[in-house]
């Protein structure tokens, strides 16, 4: 969604935020803008579509003041334009804002500022902040925005230059992330460590309710109160290796690849193979607590909400706690009824989705222990949360997520397990799982040798307007994310259904045209499976099936067959995901999508 990023230092602003804004382009955006101050005039260019047209517009132009803000909008109040586009000014043209998050209240004070005589450019809540800082400004920016702050509710991630004090940016927080890179007289701003890493890697979080004056020396932090706050000085947890493409045509492709590393990286220091079981650190303090939960509820959004599902079979088998998946956006609004001996737990790979992170708040409200699954270190759910566990699957760039799911699906196994063997599952057992947990990312690495026959079913895939992807008992869930995979970056529709459901209802639509997938691997639900393969035959439809090495029964019925290697049962989707991955990437190829910033996808959906 919308990226901020700002400069203030001896260099031009303008390559360091079009850099920034174009290590933010995966988030997802519509739009996008920059302010500089140049030879004490506020110098504004933005545009609608990619960073590539601003990059031309402005590449004549000798724009090398500081300091700047750069924005790119993903639209929420108004459409994709110029005139929406941030950074906003205000009526004189000497203030200029970036904003990410919503201002609920916008209207009102929308209206009060008008009748004020005002004049608004846009049709964005943005801009109303810009208008109120105009307002309140005496002779200190620091005092105006503080008390135009004070009056907005909703979530705000600002940066605000303005001519009245142009040795510096002020920067404000509440609800959307903004991290400040400390460098050797310079200062850089970003709503994510990713623009700004190959600059700086000590970094400053900003806190909810905090607005921080900057200049290229120095740092004065309040919270919204008017109290000093100190700060102090934090390294990100990645380099700019990890955030470049390294040869890969796409980052999603990189990060299917990445997997026998990251989900080896999730589970390290974590398995002890000789009592069977898993430590996790980050839980211990609260181990006592969750281990006698009555109940777990699991919260997510999108792909983070698929694996709960996953970890809610592994919690239900291993560990015999009863677990509830909500996704976060329905768990927030319909006062849900939690009592003391619950958990709940957020999964997220962004640790800053808007509904899962309000979940989680309202969990806390009611007092019950509230943990969190992150892949981002330092995230508003990681930080919000009583403890919580990190993926360490590395930056997740590409929108559709694959790594991330992988690693979270990993890491519930972990919990599942070391859970399960203080209750009722035997140390045998349990060895026998961690030993299936450690020979994973070599099966991963397997699997993805068959990249090109999948790249092959692929091509034929890519004819299609539809498909409906099947699996049942822990690969159910599998079925709805490789789903969600080929919809998200193929554009193909495709649904996923638990198998068995498809007699009540999708089975009408199966015919020739509609390509089957279906998860056959051999579990306890296998010959239920092969029934189900059977009913899609029996009406002509197509089918591809991922199943067992050596498997000869499915290989007579299906179509198509990709192997995978046996592990145990509850393991399963962590392998049988991989060619959905695979298939749903080379379809998008086929198909010429933007695999990387598919339409209208967000990588971090920070509003609700
Ligand atoms: C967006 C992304 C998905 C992601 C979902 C939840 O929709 O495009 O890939 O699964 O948000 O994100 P989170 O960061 O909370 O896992």
């Amino acid at each position: 969604m919308c990226g901020i990023v700002g400069y203030i230092g001896k260099r031009p602003a303008v390559p360091i935020l079009m850099n920034g804004l174009k290590r933010l382009e995966y988030r997802g955006y519509d739009s996008a803008g920059l302010a500089v101050i140049q030879n004490e005039t506020l110098w504004l260019t933005k545009r609608k579509g990619k960073i590539r047209g601003l990059e031309r517009q402005i590449s004549s132009l000798n724009i090398d003041g500081t300091p700047g803000i750069g924005h790119t909008r993903w639209a929420t109040h108004g459409e994709p334009s110029k005139i929406n586009a941030h950074p906003h000014t205000d009526c004189t043209g000497r203030i200029a804002l970036v904003h990410n998050g919503i201002i609920e209240n916008y209207r009102l004070l929308k209206k009060q500022l008008q009748a004020k005589g005002h004049v608004f450019q846009s049709e964005t809540d943005t801009e109303v902040l810009v208008h109120l800082i105009e307002m309140f400004y005496k002779d200190d920016l620091g005092a105006a925005i503080l008390k135009a702050l004070q009056l907005v509710e909703g979530t705000f991630g600002i940066l605000v230059i303005s001519l009245y004090e142009p040795d510096r940016i002020f920067a404000a927080r509440r609800g959307s992330p903004l991290v400040i890179g400390v460098g050797d007289g310079e200062m850089f701003l970003a709503s994510d460590g990713a623009a700004i890493v190959e600059h700086t890697r000590n970094v400053i979080y900003m806190e909810d309710d905090e607005i921080v004056m900057i200049s290229s020396e120095e740092i004065q932090a309040r919270n919204l109160k008017d109290e000093t706050v100190i700060k102090s000085v934090e390294e990100l947890p990645f380099d700019l290796e990890s955030i470049q493409k390294e040869g890969y045509a796409h980052y999603m492709l990189k990060e299917i690849r990445e997997q026998p590393r990251t989900t080896l990286d999730s589970m390290r220091g974590r398995l002890l193979l000789e009592e069977g079981t898993a430590k996790l650190g980050g839980l211990q303090n609260v181990w006592d607590r969750l281990r006698k939960s009555r109940r777990l509820i699991i919260t997510a959004c999108g792909t983070s909400w698929h694996a709960a599902l996953i970890g809610e079979y592994l919690i239900e088998t291993l560990a015999r706690i009863p677990v509830e998946v909500e996704y976060a956006s329905e768990f927030r609004y319909r006062d849900p009824v939690l009592s003391e001996n619950d958990t709940v737990m957020a999964i997220s790979q962004s640790g800053e989705t808007a509904d899962t992170l309000a979940a989680i708040r309202e969990a806390r409200c009611k007092g019950v222990l509230a943990l969190g699954l992150c892949n981002v270190v330092g995230s508003s759910i990681a930080r919000e949360t009583d403890a919580g566990v990190y993926l360490h699957a590395g930056p997740e760039i590409g929108v559709a997520s694959t790594k991330a799911f992988t690693s979270q699906v990993v890491t519930l196994a972990l919990i599942a397990l070391a859970l399960g063997r203080e209750r009722f599952l035997s140390a045998e057992d349990g060895r026998s799982i961690a030993r299936e947990l450690k020979s994973i990312p070599e099966k991963i690495l397997g699997i993805l040798e068959h990249a090109d026959y999948i790249r092959t079913i692929a091509e034929k895939f890519s004819h299609h307007h539809q498909a409906l992807y099947l699996g049942r008992g822990f690969n159910y869930p599998v079925a709805l994310e490789g789903a969600l995979k080929m919809k998200e970056i193929s554009y193909i529709h495709a649904e996923g259904y638990p198998a068995a459901e498809m007699k009540h209802g999708p089975i009408a639509l199966i015919d020739k045209n509609m390509p089957v997938v279906i998860i056959a691997v051999r579990d306890g639900v296998y010959d239920k499976v092969i029934s189900n393969i059977e009913e899609v035959k029996a009406r002509g439809g197509w089918i591809l099936a991922v199943v067992n090495q050596n498997d000869t029964l499915i290989r007579e019925r299906a179509d198509e067959i990709v192997e995978i290697p046996v592990t145990a049962n509850c393991l399963t989707p962590i392998l049988t995901v991989v060619p959905l991955q695979l298939l749903a990437y080379y379809t998008a190829v086929y198909k010429k999508c933007d695999v990387d910033q598919p339409r209208n996808l967000a990588k971090s959906v920070t509003v609700e």
